[in-house]
């Protein structure tokens, strides 16, 4: 899937279940290193990250399988330490095994890691914090060796609330010796469920309310099975769709305890989110009021995954908006193809200024990673005429079965294999 074609102008109703989160499983993914055993998770996505970590778990040794939505891990024979560049460079969270593999193998050869471009995303602050585990850590062309033949707890301060780093020095301490402490941890749900997923397998791992997270290592892990948690990021996508397309979309498996910088908007905004049971019914159909300013924050603030998506609505939202993004340094790159739709968006460096119009035109645009392409396809189900979207695979990464889903929903959608 490179291009789709979306015809816009329905309301999108009906149900969607929400998959389990990207963010959250790749870290358990990179995790299941840890443990000489089998690891399966529930609810396991099938995006293209998944499926792009399956193989980088294959090359280490491990066996890896399907059990209808469970993906098993079985990691007792791991030989390798290397992850190779052309698989490596096509997702951030390849990086993610530089702490499991320290903690498994005692060392690591991993290139920089890829992903979505927005802005620098150096490492510096996992290389830091390996090398305050008692890493030697190298680099050159382009490439991390890191090695430590038993990394030893310290306690770690973070100048910066960083999840994926957070997350690498958690995966590096479980087998560190004594006590790692995290001070000013990032506290996204992701870094919970993976403290979790570390738990239930027997690591001694202990979250406080402050940021602060304590390791005590050594602990012996065991087989495990977790239930992975519904993805936030893609439950508000599914939220905007029925906003901008004025339907109505009932959504299962909503993580709502993790949604409320995102609930708030939404209802400020006017539009109605009821709860029946483990549903939550989102109905777009009532005007909506402009929010004025937004801003992206570490959580529990509004999630900087949700920018580009928002911005998609604020779009057609009469009167003026700015948008604020305050963790990336170059996200509002999806602001050029909206503008090339009829959208009126000012971009002032941090800041978005929106001034809603009353529609917006299909085009062709192109994508140029995984949350802008989503911002795209809500705009080509709002805007009159079809609208060709290229660069869909940025899509795939995270979205599983999106085409398949938006189509039942109601939306015209066609894939283009060009
Ligand atoms: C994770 O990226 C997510 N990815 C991102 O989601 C998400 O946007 C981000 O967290 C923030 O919530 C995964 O979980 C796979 P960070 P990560 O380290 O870990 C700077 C998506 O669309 N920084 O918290 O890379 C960095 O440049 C993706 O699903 C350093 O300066 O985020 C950025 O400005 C996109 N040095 C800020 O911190 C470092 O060593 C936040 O980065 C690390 C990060």
């Amino acid at each position: 899937m490179d291009c789709v074609e979306i015809r816009g102008g329905k309301p999108l109703c009906g149900r969607v279940e929400i998959q389990g989160s990207k963010n959250a499983v790749l870290p358990i993914l990179a995790a299941c290193v840890l443990h000489e055993g089998t690891s399966r998770i529930d609810h396991c996505p099938r995006i293209q990250d998944v499926f792009d970590t399956i193989v980088i778990l294959e090359l280490l040794g491990c066996r890896v399988w399907w059990e209808g939505h469970c993906l098993a891990v079985d990691a007792s024979q791991i030989s390798q330490w290397q992850i190779p560049a052309q698989i490596a460079a096509r997702m951030r969270s390849s990086i993610l095994f530089l702490g499991a593999l320290l903690g498994r193998m005692g060392k690591a050869e991993l290139p920089y890691p890829g992903g979505c471009v927005l802005g620098a995303r150096p490492v510096d602050l996992h290389i830091k914090a390996m090398k305050d585990l008692g890493a030697q850590v190298e680099e050159k062309e382009g490439c991390i060796l890191a090695e430590c033949r038993m990394p030893k707890g310290k306690e770690i301060t973070l100048h910066f609330p960083s999840v994926g780093a957070t997350e690498n020095i958690i995966l590096a301490a479980v087998r560190a010796e004594g006590v790692t402490v995290i001070k000013n941890a990032a506290r996204e749900p992701e870094i919970g469920e993976l403290c979790l997923f570390l738990r239930e397998k027997g690591a001694d791992i202990r979250e406080f309310p402050e940021g602060r997270i304590e390791i005590i290592g050594g602990v012996r892990l065991r087989d495990s099975r977790h239930d992975l948690e519904a993805d936030r990021i893609v439950a508000g996508t599914y939220m905007l769709a029925a906003a901008i397309t004025g339907g109505c979309i009932t959504i299962n498996r909503m993580p709502e305890n993790h949604m409320e910088s995102v609930t708030a908007v939404f209802e400020n905004m006017g539009i109605k989110i009821e709860r029946i049971g483990c549903d939550v019914i989102v109905d777009g159909s009532r005007k909506r009021r402009n929010i004025g300013f937004l801003e992206t924050a570490p959580y529990p603030g509004f999630p900087t995954d949700l920018q580009s998506p928002m911005m998609a609505l604020l779009a057609v939202t009469e009167g003026e908006s700015r948008i604020r993004e305050n963790i990336f340094e170059a996200r509002f790159k999806t602001a050029h193809q909206l503008k090339a739709m009829g959208a009126d968006i000012e971009l002032k460096e941090r800041e978005a200024i929106i001034h809603g119009v009353p529609a917006l035109h299909g085009t062709q645009v192109e994508a140029a990673e995984l949350r802008g392409a989503a911002a795209l396809f809500l705009a080509g189900l709002r805007a009159e005429g079809t609208t060709k979207i290229c660069g869909c695979h940025y899509i795939s990464r995270g979205y599983e079965n999106i085409c398949g889903i938006l189509s039942d929903l109601g939306a015209e959608i066609v894939t283009v294999h060009q």
